[in-house]
């Protein structure tokens, strides 16, 4: 238990029984759930004390230099000081010791979170406009980060358009996702339980919906999801593949199944209907508008709407797309 944290404690009347939980760490920090945390959030404590130690410090002591060396008679003339030398190379010296020894501990740290450990768990990331893809070593692909415990995890990340930014609070682990290039992130989850994911760089419009969660499971519990979650699609009609591809693949971010207007146009009422586009032209939405909509969307953009919408060629085959055009269908009421 740290000291700040039980003083806030303390100030809220909150007893040491439940102080000691790591959920009241969340009064000003997220809980621990990586191996990386602790030392984080050490190296956060250290800095606070020393910030409100010094902060402290100067201002009592302004405060009685004010008071005890207020001058008295506004005509004396006060005595000439140029330096003291003891004195300049003290407030030098210690202030130097401080940063040297804060530089060498954070640089440490962030070495320690550089380097990916050789025997870790690999998941590809992408992340797009606005949502984020999991891909696990079966195939299976998921909105939602699931990783076990106790393992080290590399993120190995890449965007389609625009520079995002993974972000998971409770492992204190962020790092860019840049389009054309792969950067890496990783961590060892050892505390089962869900957590947020962000975005944490402005990407446009929906960048503040750009929300997952990651699941932190026990390694066997994993292993049981990762089988499961890899042959889901065999257990389900083409309409709730549809649908289900509909969420895990981040449709539901732009095109909503009740009717509303999003980012993109619903998708109730679409097959059969007529659709018009910004340059003029129509077609009726049957199947092969649908396929090349998900394919190449930048070549049909509804009139009325932005032509925003990244392509998924490469990432939904032809089952899958047949899956969302059984949806699609679905949805139609006549
Ligand atoms: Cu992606 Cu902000």
């Amino acid at each position: 238990m740290n000291l700040f944290v039980e003083l806030v404690a303390r100030l809220l009347g909150v007893t040491p029984a439940m102080a000691s939980d790591n959920a009241l760490r969340g009064l000003y920090l997220p809980p621990e759930a990586s191996t990386s945390a602790g030392h984080i959030d050490w190296m956060f404590d250290v800095i606070l004390w020393i910030c409100i130690f010094f902060f402290v410090l100067i201002v009592v002591l302004m405060g009685l230099f004010i008071m005890r060396y207020r001058v008295k008679d506004p005509n004396a003339e006060g005595p000439r000081i140029y330096h003291n030398t003891a004195l300049e190379v003290t407030w030098t010296a210690i202030p130097l010791g401080i940063v040297v020894v804060i530089f060498w501990l954070g640089f440490k740290g962030y070495m320690d979170l550089a380097v990916p450990p050789a025997n870790a768990y690999e998941i590809q990331v992408t992340g797009q406009k606005w949502s984020w893809s999991f891909t696990y070593p079966t195939g299976h692909v998921d909105n939602v980060l699931h990783v076990p415990t106790d393992r080290p995890v590399t993120l190995i990340m890449t965007s389609t358009d625009v520079i995002h930014s993974m972000y998971l609070p409770a492992f204190r682990a962020k790092m860019d996702v840049f389009p054309g290039r792969y950067s890496k992130l990783w961590f060892d989850a050892d505390e089962p339980g869900t957590y947020p994911l962000f975005c944490a760089e402005y990407c446009g419009t929906e960048h503040s919906s750009m929300i997952s969660e990651v699941v932190v499971q026990e390694g066997p519990e994993f292993d049981e999801w990762l089988t499961v979650a890899s042959n889901i699609l065999a257990t389900m009609t083409p309409e709730e593949g549809g649908k289900y591809l509909w969420e895990k693949r981040g449709c539901n971010q732009c095109h909503s199944v009740d009717g509303s207007a999003g980012i993109g146009p619903t998708f109730v009422n679409l097959f059969g209907a007529q659709r018009a586009f910004g340059d003029g032209t129509t077609t009726v939405a049957d199947e092969n508008y649908i396929r090349k909509s998900i394919l190449e969307p930048q070549s049909q953009i509804v009139a009325g709407f932005d032509g925003v919408m990244p392509t998924f060629q490469g990432r939904f085959n032809d089952e899958e797309l047949g899956a969302m055009i059984a949806y699609i269908k679905s949805l139609t009421s006549s």
